[in-house]
């Protein structure tokens, strides 16, 4: 009679969520067969909130991971280093933030006093605007050449054999920031580079300090250790008012419980392991930023070195899909615009965020569909004609970089999403 009772209770249920996961499923239990990563976490959520949320396989292929000496599974509060999506879900969304509240034109050039000024402008830089580091095409190169963390570019602690994630190349980055030049005029192309994202970090934060979102006490005081402020010219540490205001302004509003530049030690145990490092920081990294440029500053940037779980990434795109028009935080005419390609001709770029022009690397899901990946192996693509999101985190590059397979991983997950989401609604 009871059991009577249970089945029925869950074919009411399987009825009204009638969802059948199992070539999601499949995808992810594939992957992780295959190697394309030893494991991730993934998230789906659309109008009905998380229709979706499942760990697969563990930390490493079986070796002890580096901080807890064994090889835990992954599970749904398993963290990862989300690299380059930092550029959208902690850079952008501060850049929307400001932008609405009228305090930023995107047309701005960075020139301006209120922005980079005076000591931006050399090496053919007076034309670039924030737009132009929102499309990528101001000029850059992919990444600073050389590379900040690359001991020819002469930061002390990249010399050594452990260099330490600190801040005590912060002027000297800032200052190479500053006299960046040009490889191409800008606005003529688009070349993704991680400087874009860089800049704007110190753009997001001399706002934060300027506009007084954030004071001196909001600071992170590892961050600022070693530092006296001076207001007139923060000479890099515009870097701590980025993070302040991203801790405080972006995430805190969501709530979120795992998100973070610079995860405490006592969290690294819960982070998925990335690349064994053979050539800078010479042991597998766990707990600490993999990106080589967002180490040696110390693990904050605009582009890379944010760690988060699958859920919170959830209550991100919760506000950017479901985004009324009345929304603070950020609004719905706000989200279409940073959302919404910007120039086919040039790129399937929109504002900070990339879209699925041409199936890219969201499968099936809508050519409209907004999305952004990092290097380490995760992934976030949002339908705006379907209202869903689907979220995947990896550590691909665990151990090494070399492999990619999770690119055919990664348009099979959009692809299977679709085809789940949209049969239910047939049979609806
Ligand atoms: C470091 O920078 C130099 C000069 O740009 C370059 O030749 C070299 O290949 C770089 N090293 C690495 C490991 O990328
Ligand atoms: C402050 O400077 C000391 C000495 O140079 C260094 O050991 C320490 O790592 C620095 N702290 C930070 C947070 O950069
Ligand atoms: C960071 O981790 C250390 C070591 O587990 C612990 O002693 C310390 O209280 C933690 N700090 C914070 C802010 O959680
Ligand atoms: C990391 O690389 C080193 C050097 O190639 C190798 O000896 C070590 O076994 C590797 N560790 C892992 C976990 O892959
Ligand atoms: C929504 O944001 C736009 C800027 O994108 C702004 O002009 C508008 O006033 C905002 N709407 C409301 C209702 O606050
Ligand atoms: C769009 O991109 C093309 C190719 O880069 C360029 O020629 C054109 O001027 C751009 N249009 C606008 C409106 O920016």
């Amino acid at each position: 009679m009871k059991i009577g009772l249970i089945l029925f209770v869950f074919l009411i249920i399987g009825f009204i969520y009638g969802y059948d996961w199992t070539p999601v499923d499949q995808v992810l239990e594939n992957a992780v067969k295959e190697k394309a990563f030893p494991g991730c976490t993934a998230l789906v959520g659309s109008s009905e909130g998380v229709i979706y949320a499942k760990p697969f396989g563990y930390y490493t292929y079986g070796l002890p991971a580096p901080v807890t000496h064994t090889n835990p599974a992954v599970q749904m509060d398993t963290m990862y280093d989300l690299a380059s999506l930092t550029k959208v879900v902690a850079t952008t969304t501060a850049v929307m933030q400001f932008y609405q509240r009228g305090e930023l034109d995107l047309n701005t050039k960075l020139i301006d006093p209120k922005l980079l000024g005076e000591k931006y402008n050399n090496n053919g830089k007076d034309q670039i605007t924030v737009r132009n580091l929102l499309l990528h095409n101001a000029g850059f190169p992919p990444d600073p050449v050389p590379d900040y963390w690359n001991k020819t570019f002469g930061c002390p602690e990249a010399q050594k054999y452990y260099p330490p994630e600190d801040f005590n190349c912060r002027a000297k980055i800032y200052s190479s920031v500053m006299t960046q030049t040009l490889i191409y005029p800008t606005g003529s192309k688009y070349i993704y580079s991680d400087l874009s994202m860089i800049t704007m970090m110190y753009v997001v934060g001399k706002l934060a300090h300027d506009l007084k979102y954030i004071t001196p006490e909001d600071l992170d005081p590892i961050c600022v250790a070693n530092s006296s402020i001076n207001v007139n010219d923060l000479n890099g540490l515009e870097q701590c008012y980025y993070e302040a205001y991203v801790r405080i302004f972006v995430l805190s509003p969501l709530n979120t419980q795992r998100t973070m530049f610079r995860p405490n030690v006592s969290l690294w145990g819960d982070c998925s392991p990335t690349e064994n490092d053979t050539w800078f920081r010479h042991q597998v990294i766990e707990g600490f930023v993999h990106d080589g440029n967002a180490y040696i500053m110390g693990g904050i940037s605009g582009h890379a070195g944010l760690f988060s779980i699958s859920q919170d990434l959830g209550y991100l795109m919760e506000k950017l899909v479901f985004a009324p028009e009345d929304s603070n935080y950020v609004n719905k005419t706000t989200v279409e615009l940073f959302t919404t390609i910007y120039n086919e001709t040039q790129s399937s770029r929109a504002l900070g965020w990339d879209t699925n022009l041409e199936n890219y690397y969201c499968g099936d899901l809508s050519q409209k569909t907004f999305c952004h990946t990092g290097f380490t192996g995760t992934s976030i693509c949002a339908d705006p004609t379907r209202k869903l999101y689907a979220i995947l985190l990896t550590a691909r590059v665990y151990p090494t970089r070399e492999n990619n397979l999770i690119r055919k991983v990664r348009t099979q997950f959009g692809t299977a999403v679709q085809q789940v989401f949209d049969q239910d609604e047939k049979n609806n």
